[in-house]
């Protein structure tokens, strides 16, 4: 434990640790060894952030994909997925709806789909941004060509989010097929920051294939591209992928890289992800205890919901249509001493 309690400090006062550190770190995830880095990555939280959650609406509008990441239900090889795409009426109704609820900031995400092309999604922001002016857009729609990314910055888009997947090239390759390449990723997350985008990378936990070694790789990326928000979640087999009989990722090594994320990178947005309140009925609850910051819940129509399946079980968080103050969220975090605000919750903004 004093080496584990040394690592985390040193990786509170410099922001890195060496590989053969990480590697320990990594190595126990382990009840007492996690909740002394969760407890840690709380209290680091609540005096950034005090007992304050920012939400995150987010509107699925589309499940075509042209990318066949195979541990992903709506890859194109899916033939079982019933494939839908809101329109443009259908998206700002949405966020008209997650307005009122309370949201502050919209995330549209989709598969690759080229219908909704940068043009298409250019107009759309604009529309979002003159109808909603103190709200945030975050985009969440892949790989695009850097011109593209910065016309959508151009249109007003203030985030997007592109989870990185795999920092080691090897590791990306198994889970990916051959033409979707670890280094055009790379180039894009470069991009998105380099253009002023607030830009959120991420990977999954226990993805097949994951070793230790691969997840040292994955915190030594972040420490280095410090990203303004990081998903990480729970890989969940799907079973219409060539995942299907894989096992789930670790819960407990979730939490621990999320505290570990929270220790790095103190003012990161860091959201308590869907995939980990689907493994656990209170994950979403155990992520903000070890250093989350955020909740994104699904404010798509109900009825695409069940069809935006990446995994099997996806269970949303539900805003509730009384507005996310009198919600159920409100009141499960209300149980943690926590309490959500109506916020866009920028990066660097102060709250308290
Ligand atoms: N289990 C968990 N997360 C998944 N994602 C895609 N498929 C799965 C799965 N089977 C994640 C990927 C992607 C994000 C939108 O969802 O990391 O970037």
């Amino acid at each position: 434990m004093e080496r584990f309690k040394a690592l985390l400090d040193e990786l509170k006062c410099t922001g890195k640790l060496s590989g053969e550190g990480w590697l320990y770190l990594l190595s126990r995830p382990a009840d007492s060894f996690r909740n002394a880095a969760a407890s840690l990555a709380e209290k680091i939280t609540i005096e950034r952030f005090g007992n304050k959650i920012f939400v995150r609406g987010i509107v699925e509008f589309s499940n075509f994909c042209s990318n066949d990441c195979y541990y992903c239900g709506i890859r194109c090889s899916n033939k079982k997925t019933e494939r839908y795409r809101l329109e443009e009426k259908e998206i700002l109704e949405c966020c008209s709806a997650g307005y009122e609820y309370g949201f502050r900031t919209f995330v549209l995400q989709s598969g690759e789909d080229a219908f909704w092309n940068p043009e298409r999604l250019a107009v759309l922001v604009k529309k979002i941004k003159a109808r909603f002016p103190e709200c945030a857009v975050t985009l969440s729609v892949g790989e695009l060509e850097r011109p593209q990314y910065q016309q959508l910055f151009d249109a007003g888009c203030d985030r997007y989010l592109l989870r990185h997947e795999s920092a080691s090239p090897e590791h990306y390759a198994m889970i990916h097929p051959e033409r979707q390449k670890w280094s055009s990723r790379m180039k894009c997350l470069q991009d998105l920051k380099e253009i002023g985008f607030q830009t959120g990378c991420g990977f999954m936990v226990g993805s097949p294939g994951q070793t230790l070694e691969h997840l040292v790789c994955d915190m030594e990326f972040l420490s280095s591209f410090k990203p303004h928000m990081i998903g990480i979640g729970p890989f969940i087999p799907h079973c219409d992928t060539p995942y299907a009989k894989e096992k789930s990722g670790s819960v407990e090594l979730t939490l621990l890289l999320l505290s570990l994320c929270r220790i790095m990178l103190p003012d990161v947005l860091l959201p308590a992800t869907t995939a980990l309140g689907t493994l656990l009925p209170d994950g979403r609850e155990l992520g903000i205890r070890a250093g989350a910051n955020v909740v994104m819940p699904n404010i798509s129509p109900a009825e695409c919901r069940e069809k935006y399946s990446l995994y099997n079980n996806k269970n949303s968080a539900d805003p509730g249509s009384t507005g996310v103050l009198q919600s159920g969220l409100q009141k499960k975090l209300a149980a943690i001493g926590r309490e959500i605000v109506i916020a866009r919750g920028d990066y660097g903004e102060k709250i308290c």
